[in-house]
């Protein structure tokens, strides 16, 4: 067994959450709760509440949510053993079993021989840099100021021409043709396997922990072909999840407090260059959620460089949108002058120049605010009108009155409106929200939606007493076919397997078994489940009749939604799985219903 149910137990109760945040931040109270400012995004006001009561805690603007463990291993960036142990340690609670706690290291067999046979390339690239041939190579890095020390620490390599050779020599390592055709490295053509990367320079990519994963070979001469060869897709190598660097980034941003999110890997080798090793970047692709979860695990302030170009300037916007949106705390590097990337001001302009390039960091709004009067003309009242309409969304998200005033001070220089009419805009945009408006005129069309509002507020209703109470999750398995909300659904399921081995639910351990479990949407579910602990407006008393009658709505409006005119719309925009599901569970009751 991967964890001692009963020590986790034994660690929360004598674990007061309060004084484990309180041993991080400040904390005040507030009626039954304590608030604080939350450490996991970018808060002004304090928005995490912490329920001594329940023993969880939950930032209402980010999502960030539970229980002492989980605050702690959020906060320290820990494993939940580790973290288990730091908890004790706050609370004073000694116990012998706490000091046989040592990480366990998870060993995936499919990963091993992947990972031995890159390791044995990586090894060979390097050898073959530093032979004749590879001497094309060598003179290539010096010439981009690759000098021996980042040439070693990031495993710089070249491939020999012959690919064929190459795969003979992982051969005669001990790997076999299977796995080297799965590390994605070769090219079988008529049953003879050759390096896909023969002749061009070679840079490792690693994973988080710094092992070599797949490469990204550079061609070496101008020419017609693609300038990088990335490794394909393999069990170990995902592009759209690659963060270059993290490996050594998340170490180095927790002391700087700021990583810089670039481009490609050429560009934090400058920034290496010049003494900036908090850096990482992306392989070119957009930025994907999984990028966003390595990014706010480190806490930092994120310092988003890139290109300078118009494609580039509205990727920059949609990314900075994308990370406050999460919580991220964001600062954007002043591109808008330049069409140089890091590397090439570096080369042809020299180290202050990029120092000063990467220093150049404006907040979000004002990003947005140069972008818009760089592309769009200003001279009529219309034209400034516009600019205000298209910024009073922007506005209603900021927070700090103390910021706001700036912009609409900002607003009102740029287009020679007072102050005080901006503000009456936004007034009236804020008591009659357009967005509103818009929803409310959509629920009038889709007969579909308002169902689901009943439906969606029963499920909630009856997941709130599962979450409390057993026999509430007994009665969901035998009579509820499964909630309609995904989400719920999976929530249900978890519940289902809890009760199996637990027969009372304490909130703070129901949340250690979600920490620990290996649900790939388990931050969501624990997101969820905080926040319908923290709902004080369900009933406390949970009789059979409050589920009879949350059972009979749940049937109800699920009927509705399988009546053929909405059931289109309700398979609409779902994924391919979800859509099989609804229509199976609507071909079970068709055939239900006759056979009645
Ligand atoms: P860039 O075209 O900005 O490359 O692509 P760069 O970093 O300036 O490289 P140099 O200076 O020309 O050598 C940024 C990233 O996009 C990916 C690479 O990961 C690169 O680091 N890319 C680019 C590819 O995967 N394939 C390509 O053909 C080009
Ligand atoms: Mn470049």
């Amino acid at each position: 067994m991967a964890f001692d149910d009963s020590l986790v137990k034994d660690v929360l109760k004598h674990a007061d959450i309060v004084k484990v945040v309180s041993a991080y931040l400040p904390v005040i109270r507030k009626g039954k709760d304590y608030l604080a400012k939350c450490p996991f995004h970018d808060d002004t006001n304090p928005s995490m509440h912490i329920s001594p009561e329940l023993q969880i805690f939950k930032c209402f603007v980010c999502g960030t949510s539970g229980n002492a463990i989980g605050f702690v291993s959020k906060y320290e960036h820990l494993s939940f053993r580790e973290a288990l142990k730091k908890v004790a340690e706050i609370c004073d609670y000694h116990d012998p079993r706490l000091s046989d706690i040592r990480e366990a290291k998870v060993v995936d067999p499919k990963r091993v021989p992947l990972i031995k046979c890159l390791h044995d390339l990586t090894v060979y690239y390097q050898y073959a840099l530093n032979s004749p041939e590879g001497k094309a190579g060598l003179d290539y890095f010096n010439e981009r100021h690759l000098d021996a020390d980042l040439r070693s620490k990031f495993m710089l390599g070249y491939a020999f021409k012959d690919g064929k050779a190459t795969c003979r020599f992982l051969e005669e390592k001990g790997n076999s043709l299977k796995t080297i055709e799965d590390t994605g490295v070769a090219n079988n053509i008529n049953g003879v396997y050759a390096d896909r990367n023969q002749g061009r320079v070679i840079f490792p990519i690693f994973d988080t922990n710094g092992e070599v994963v797949g490469f990204s070979a550079r061609r070496i001469a101008p020419g017609p072909e693609a300038k990088y060869v990335n490794s394909p897709e393999t069990y170990l190598f995902h592009k759209s999840n690659i963060l270059y660097n993290y490996h050594n980034a998340k170490e180095k941003a927790r002391i700087a407090g700021y990583i810089y999110v670039l481009e490609g890997f050429m560009d934090v080798f400058a920034l290496y260059r010049i003494g900036i090793e908090s850096c990482v970047a992306t392989m070119g692709t957009a930025l994907t959620a999984e990028h966003i979860r390595l990014l706010r695990a480190l806490n930092v302030e994120i310092r988003l460089c890139l290109d300078g170009d118009l494609p580039g300037q509205k990727a920059t916007m949609g990314i900075a949108n994308d990370l406050a949106k999460a919580g991220l705390n964001v600062r954007i590097v002043d591109n808008q002058n330049s069409t140089k990337d890091p590397d090439e001001i570096l080369n042809s302009d020299g180290a202050m120049a990029l120092n000063a390039y990467l220093n150049k960091l404006v907040s979000r709004v004002d990003f947005i605010l140069n972008y818009y009067m760089n592309t769009n003309p200003l001279q009529t009242t219309e034209q400034k009108t516009q600019l205000i309409n298209e910024f009073i969304p922007v506005l209603l998200a900021i927070r700090s009155q103390l910021e706001l005033d700036t912009y609409i001070n900002k607003l009102a220089n740029i287009t020679g409106f007072a102050p005080d009419a901006i503000r009456n805009i936004l007034k009236t945009a804020r008591e009659k929200p357009a967005e509103t408006n818009f929803k409310q005129v959509i629920n009038e069309y889709h007969p579909e939606k308002k169902i689901l509002r009943r439906l969606e507020f029963a499920e909630r209703e009856l997941l709130y007493q599962m979450l409390s109470n057993p026999q509430a999750v007994a009665f969901y398995e035998q009579n509820i076919g499964g909630f309609y909300d995904e989400t719920y659904r999976i929530i249900a399921n978890f519940l289902i397997e809890y009760a199996h081995e637990h027969e009372d639910f304490v909130p703070v351990d129901l949340i250690s078994s979600l920490e620990t479990c290996d649900l790939p949407e388990k931050d969501l579910l624990i997101n969820q489940i905080s926040t319908l602990y923290l709902e004080r407006n369900h009933p406390d008393k949970c009789d059979e009749s409050l589920l009879v009658n949350l059972q009979e709505v749940i049937n109800q409006e699920k009927e509705k939604i399988f009546e053929n005119d909405t059931l289109e719309q309700s398979l609409e925009g779902k994924d391919p799985k979800e859509k099989a599901r609804i229509l199976s569970d609507y071909n079970r009751r068709r055939l239900r219903k006759k056979n009645i």
